[in-house]
């Protein structure tokens, strides 16, 4: 696997099909990348959509397939898992042979795509999380042997706009990647509503709660980040034997925390694998 960041090789001409949240996040990386707007169209039925991304990004729109110029050498497939066939079915006979499609579909196979799309397309896979809409992304990618390396440069580079991206080397892994980083943000979330709930409880004031909880987690991230120990070290360094810290962790792992995470990123990933046989 590889972190590589590559943004030189961002592609002159990127189609969007679907104008939502994630291809918006994406759209912003890459015009903070210095891609011209006037290279990027999207399709996008939702006339709304179609007027925020011509006002806020400055970008060409279509309504449909059928009316876009499809002019550029990549189509990202941004639309949600259970219409991708029907987008695909309308997009095969417009696509030029070679075009790289650029997928972020959860859980659609390339076997599933390069049923839909035909074999003349290039597909790379690529699973971002929300955070990309700050420029705070991760994303897995997956593309098989057959796909080269300006390919899977040009593929990165869109990504790269929108945080960090690493290769993975086995399309059954980005399941484990959905479960991690593609729902993880859903978790932290989830500690802190429990966080938040907690200092209520011990009497602070809301905002106060919200506050505390908000930037333990941001410093909390920034020590993982840019410290360069492990998760284990640095929670060892804070905990004083018979002290605070080490009250709090026993009675968490009393309640199995650990093996609690570790179900619940099992849970997710087989839900991944439902999915992907479902579609
Ligand atoms: N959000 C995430 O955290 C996240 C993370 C990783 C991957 N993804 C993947 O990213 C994809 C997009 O997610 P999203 O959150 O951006 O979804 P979204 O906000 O619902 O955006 C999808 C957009 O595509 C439009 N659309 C539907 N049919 C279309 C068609 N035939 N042609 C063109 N556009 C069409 C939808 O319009 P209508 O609403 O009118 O149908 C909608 O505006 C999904 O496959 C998801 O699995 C999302």
């Amino acid at each position: 696997m590889s972190g590589n960041q590559e943004t030189s090789s961002l592609p002159s001409g990127i189609t969007f099909v679907g104008g939502g949240n994630m291809a918006r996040s994406l759209i912003a990386g890459l015009t903070r990348a210095g891609v011209p707007t006037s290279s990027i169209e999207v399709v996008e039925p939702q006339v709304a959509l179609r007027q925020t991304l011509q006002q806020e990004h400055g970008v060409r729109t279509a309504s449909a397939i059928a009316s876009a110029a499809l002019d550029g050498q990549v189509v990202v497939l941004a639309v949600k898992p259970q219409v991708m066939a029907a987008v695909c079915a309308e997009l095969a006979p417009r696509l030029a042979a070679g075009t790289l499609i650029v997928s972020i579909a959860a859980g659609i196979t390339l076997a599933a795509l390069r049923d839909w799309v035909g074999t003349g397309a290039v597909l790379v896979r690529a699973m971002p999380n929300t955070p990309a809409l700050l420029g705070a992304g991760m994303t897995g990618l997956y593309a098989d042997a057959e796909v080269g390396s300006a390919d899977r440069q040009a593929a990165q580079a869109i990504l790269a706009g929108a945080g960090q991206t690493r290769w993975i080397d086995e399309e059954a892994l980005m399941d484990a990647v959905t479960a991690v980083s593609g729902s993880g943000p859903a978790y932290v979330f989830a500690l802190a509503e429990a966080m938040e709930d907690a200092a209520r409880a011990q009497g602070l004031p809301d905002e106060a709660a919200r506050q505390m909880v908000v930037q333990t987690i941001l410093g909390a991230a920034r020590m993982l980040a840019e410290g360069g120990q492990s998760a284990g070290a640095l929670r060892q360094a804070v905990t004083s034997p018979n002290g605070t810290t080490q009250a709090a962790l026993e009675t968490l792992a009393d309640g199995g925390f650990h093996e609690l995470v570790g179900n619940a990123v099992a849970a997710a990933a087989q839900r991944g694998r439902e999915l992907a046989g479902a579609g």
